[in-house]
């Protein structure tokens, strides 16, 4: 998965290689997209503003095709596509289809959400709990991944030479680790105070349990955070008993996780749909939220969208840009706005 907005090396690098970054062509007026469905080994360019939500929505459809993409940044507002000796401009909508049409396969499905048991009248915050659930879920899995690593390496070298030394592995370790709590603090955050009180108000009581979860799980991650400090001050290769502490901590903070997103998704979130709000109110709803969630959605989006498979991250731009209050939206973009 790549990145939308920040210039965190890692992401950035694995979308937009900045190495790779060439002048934009010519812009010329949409043709008439060809009908032929192209190859997916052909290399398709895409030009647009780094900060823009389109150009990330496009993006991530491209990468779901999973053809070859060189993104190229551009000052221009209107995304461009080339495929071999086509280009095409336009809005958002002319773009999806002539990817749509050129890479038929797998389908976008960007008509409406196709989330498992979701439809068109799943409350939007549903949508956006469901879909940061999946994202945490992806990094707290990566973060095991990446610690049973270090604990089997006993904190020597990693065998890619782009990691660095392991000291430097450690310090983007702990730089990734805390991006992740930030995201899940903000998010526990919101749901005490956008989703909790909406289900408490119909049904005292109900959120109890999911209340007291988030609260056991703030010390786990402190304690995490600590461990990690600690092995960021010992020297390389003798911190071996530290890391499989380290790796174990966080299995166990990975169940405890899978499981308390479980819960919220069988008990509570079919609850907003029951409580029978109108259309307005699922909007606000999912304003107030994006309002608790600031840093995730400007500082840390990268970081939210790279948990996504390229279809969900669309999902997950498709809810902001039609649902989003777009002077909010527009104080998150601005934020991320990189100068050099
Ligand atoms: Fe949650």
């Amino acid at each position: 998965m790549g990145s939308c907005f920040s210039t965190t090396t890692k992401s950035t690098s694995e979308i937009a290689p900045f190495d790779l970054v060439v002048k934009p062509p010519p812009t010329t007026a949409a043709p008439t997209p060809a009908k032929t469905p192209a190859s997916s080994a052909a290399t398709v360019r895409l030009y647009g503003p780094s900060n823009s939500l389109v150009t990330s929505y496009l993006r991530f459809a491209l990468l779901h095709k999973g053809v070859s993409l060189r993104f190229i940044p551009s000052e221009d507002q209107k995304p461009t596509i080339q495929l071999g000796s086509e280009t095409v401009t336009g809005s958002q909508e002319i773009l999806i289809r002539y990817i749509e049409e050129k890479f038929p396969e797998p389908r976008l499905m960007i008509w409406k959400f196709n989330l498992e048991g979701f439809d068109e009248a799943t409350p939007l915050i549903v949508k956006m709990i469901w879909l940061q659930h999946r994202s945490m879920l992806w990094h707290i899995e990566r973060m095991v991944r990446w610690s049973e690593d270090l604990a089997a390496r006993g904190g020597k070298r990693a065998v890619d030479p782009s990691v660095g030394t392991p000291k430097m592995e450690i310090r983007k370790f702990a730089k990734s680790y805390t991006m992740l709590q930030d995201v899940m603090v903000e998010h526990a955050q919101m749901e005490e105070r956008i989703l909790f009180p909406v289900l408490e108000s119909v049904d005292r009581g109900m959120c109890k349990s999911a209340n007291e979860e988030h609260g056991r799980e703030l010390p786990k991650m402190n304690g995490i955070k600590e461990d990690i400090k600690s092995i960021g001050v010992l020297d390389s290769g003798c911190c071996s008993e530290a890391l499989y502490s380290l790796a174990s901590r966080f299995i166990s903070f990975k169940v405890m996780c899978k499981a308390h997103f479980e819960e919220e998704e069988k008990e509570l979130l079919p609850m907003v749909e029951a409580a029978e709000m109108g259309k307005e109110k699922h909007k606000k709803l999912l304003n107030q939220s994006l309002q608790v969630m600031r840093e995730t959605h400007s500082r840390t989006f990268d970081f939210l969208l790279e948990g996504l498979t390229p279809q969900e991250a669309m999902q997950y731009l498709d809810l902001l840009m039609k649902f989003g209050d777009q002077d909010l939206i527009s104080s998150f973009l601005s934020s991320n706005i990189v100068v050099d």
